[in-house]
């Protein structure tokens, strides 16, 4: 019987090889990703199309000896299907456009939420797509961005701004946000039960923008919305793995993971990885400058491994691939985690 190693480490159990995928497999360091792309026009093109969607999630797969498959999509399909209109501009990236008026704003969104499939069903259909295309030994993976970071691009517009305007914004209107993060805990856990009856194996769960909350606003902004989402999703779905990738935490991981009954936290390559007395599952945590440079490759891997020698440990990197890395990087990289013993 074939089996799924993610889903076992997952479970909790250390596995003879350990399972590897990257954040952001799918995309612009593959040439093959540039010619489906072209053909769809527009970025969230790609994404609302079942057929484009599933080729390019399953392209990283046609090359290298990853376990998961990540359906394609972004985070950013949420405020899209809530209503908000969001574009992808070349060189820019994305680009929302964000009411003057507020209470609108808020009203506007109330009244999407029951809505939010009809914009997201194409997705679900990828999935459906996807679960009959992998073999028996892939996992499927879900994902969504959680409601800080998904916020911190509806309120600003964009994502190259200043991530503390932000936090100035929810400091100086509080009868906003209230209502607003719950709109979006609403929608994601919504989104995230479709994906899982869709055919997804496991749901991520993206906070790349953790590193700048502190204290209290990490507490109701992060932690307190993802316990929820989470508590959410497994009152339909108990069985569902979640990983947590709260890029940059500024708290304690086994805090994190026991506050939010997630299933395995997602590291980053700047965390204390060491210093954890309590055994969870963990994924993580190669820098991916370091996959794209390729030096001091095999040394990183083998610490990172070494590290997490007695954890469940799914191999993945910090964040995202950049999209200049070789993919001689990528096959290398590969071929030493499956090598490690
Ligand atoms: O392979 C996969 O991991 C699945 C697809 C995926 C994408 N985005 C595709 C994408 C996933 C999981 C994401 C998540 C995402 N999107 C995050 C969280 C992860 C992270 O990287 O921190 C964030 C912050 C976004 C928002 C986003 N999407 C930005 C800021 C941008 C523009 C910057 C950029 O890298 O171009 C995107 C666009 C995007 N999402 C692309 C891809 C492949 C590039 C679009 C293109 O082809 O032009």
């Amino acid at each position: 019987m074939m089996t799924k190693n993610i889903l076992q480490t997952l479970q909790g159990t250390r596995t003879n090889t350990i399972p590897i995928w990257f954040m952001r497999q799918a995309g612009r360091y593959l040439p093959e990703y540039h010619k489906i792309r072209a053909q769809a026009g527009s970025f969230l093109n790609l994404c609302y199309n079942p057929v484009l969607a599933t080729e390019v999630s399953l392209q990283p797969l046609r090359r290298f000896d990853l376990d998961a498959s990540i359906f394609f999509a972004d985070i950013l399909v949420i405020p899209d299907a809530l209503g908000q209109k969001v574009t992808f501009k070349d060189g820019i990236g994305p680009v929302l456009h964000v009411p003057d008026n507020k209470t609108d704003f808020l009203h506007i969104m109330e009244k999407n939420i029951p809505k939010i499939h009809d914009t997201l069903n194409p997705l679900y259909e990828t999935l459906d797509r996807l679960k009959i295309a992998l073999p028996n030994n892939k996992t499927l993976l879900g994902f969504s961005g959680c409601p800080w970071t998904i916020a911190t691009y509806m309120i600003l517009g964009h994502g190259k701004k200043n991530l503390q305007d932000c936090l100035e914004f929810f400091d100086n209107n509080s009868h906003f946000l209230t209502p607003f993060i719950e709109i979006l805990c609403e929608s994601i856990a919504e989104y995230c039960i479709k994906q899982i009856y869709a055919g997804a194996d496991v749901i991520q769960l993206f906070e790349s923008w953790a590193g700048v909350l502190y204290g209290r606003h990490l507490e109701i902004l992060s932690e307190a919305p993802i316990t929820k989402i989470i508590a959410q999703i497994k009152k339909v779905h108990p069985k569902t793995p979640i990983i947590v990738f709260a890029k940059n935490y500024n708290g304690n991981l086994e805090y994190l993971y026991e506050t939010t009954h997630c299933d395995a936290v997602s590291l980053t390559s700047t965390d204390d990885i060491q210093s954890s007395t309590k055994i969870y599952p963990v994924q993580g945590c190669l820098d991916p400058q370091i996959l794209k440079s390729g030096i001091g490759l095999e040394q990183e891997i083998y610490r990172i491994c070494d590290i997490l020698k007695d954890r469940p440990h799914i191999f993945n990197l910090s964040h995202g691939i950049n999209k200049e890395t070789p993919i001689s990087h990528v096959e290398k990289a590969i071929s030493i985690i499956k090598g490690y013993k």
